[in-house]
């Protein structure tokens, strides 16, 4: 079974697919580490991340298996990683990598933006996991001061909207929720609520 996740920051995505992967024992990859792991390599060596052929050079260039996890995860890594996703090039380079996870034989699970529009068109079950903005921001705030960031309510937030309506507005392979995609409002759900919903969607679909 092949798995699409997309939707916008915080929405539960990540939990969702991580969570599928262990209910159908399927690998998984969430595919915005890449543009993150491209996006703290620019910062770390001084580059401009509106830098489109650097970005492109250094995303062919990447090994997924060298991603340090720790580093990608700040909120500046983040905005600086919306930027990076939004050149046409770094998204080409990239595109083999996530179809060759896709392809694997027994199935695989997959979160990002992109992934029932253009990376998996052709998934078995496309979920699009949204929530207001308000859960979000907070979800956001409260998982980046646990990981000792310190940043305000209000920060987030904004920088929250930037990176939506970043993600959205881009010419190449914007954030949309596929036609035949399964919308999960996660909002007014706690995480298990999220997991257990999004796994009884996926029952039903294979
Ligand atoms: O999902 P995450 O917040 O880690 O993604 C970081 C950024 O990478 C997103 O804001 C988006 O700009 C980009 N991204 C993307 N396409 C994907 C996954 C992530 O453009 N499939």
């Amino acid at each position: 079974m092949l798995i699409a996740v997309d939707g916008p920051l915080a929405s539960g995505k990540g939990t969702i697919a991580r969570a599928l992967a262990v209910h159908f024992n399927l690998p998984h990859m969430d595919t915005g580490t890449l543009y993150r792991a491209v996006a703290v390599e620019m910062l770390e060596a001084g580059e401009d991340p509106r830098d489109a052929g650097r970005a492109a050079e250094r995303a062919r260039a990447l090994d997924p298996a060298a991603i340090n996890e720790r580093k990608i995860r700040s909120a500046g890594a983040g905005m600086a990683a919306s930027v990076v996703s939004a050149h046409p090039e770094v998204r080409e380079a990239l595109l083999r990598l996530q179809q060759e996870f896709a392809a694997q034989p027994g199935g695989a699970v997959l979160d990002g933006r992109d992934i029932g529009t253009v990376i998996a068109p052709h998934a078995d079950l496309k979920l699009f996991v949204t929530a207001d903005e308000e859960s979000r921001a907070w979800r956001r705030h409260a998982e980046l001061t646990h990981r000792g960031e310190s940043i305000s309510y209000d920060q987030v937030l904004v920088q929250l909207r930037a990176r939506d309506s970043r993600d959205a507005a881009r010419s190449s392979a914007p954030m949309a929720k596929a036609a035949d995609a399964v919308e999960l409002d996660t909002s007014d759900m706690s995480i298990d609520e999220a997991v257990r919903a999004a796994i009884h969607i996926a029952q039903h679909a294979a």
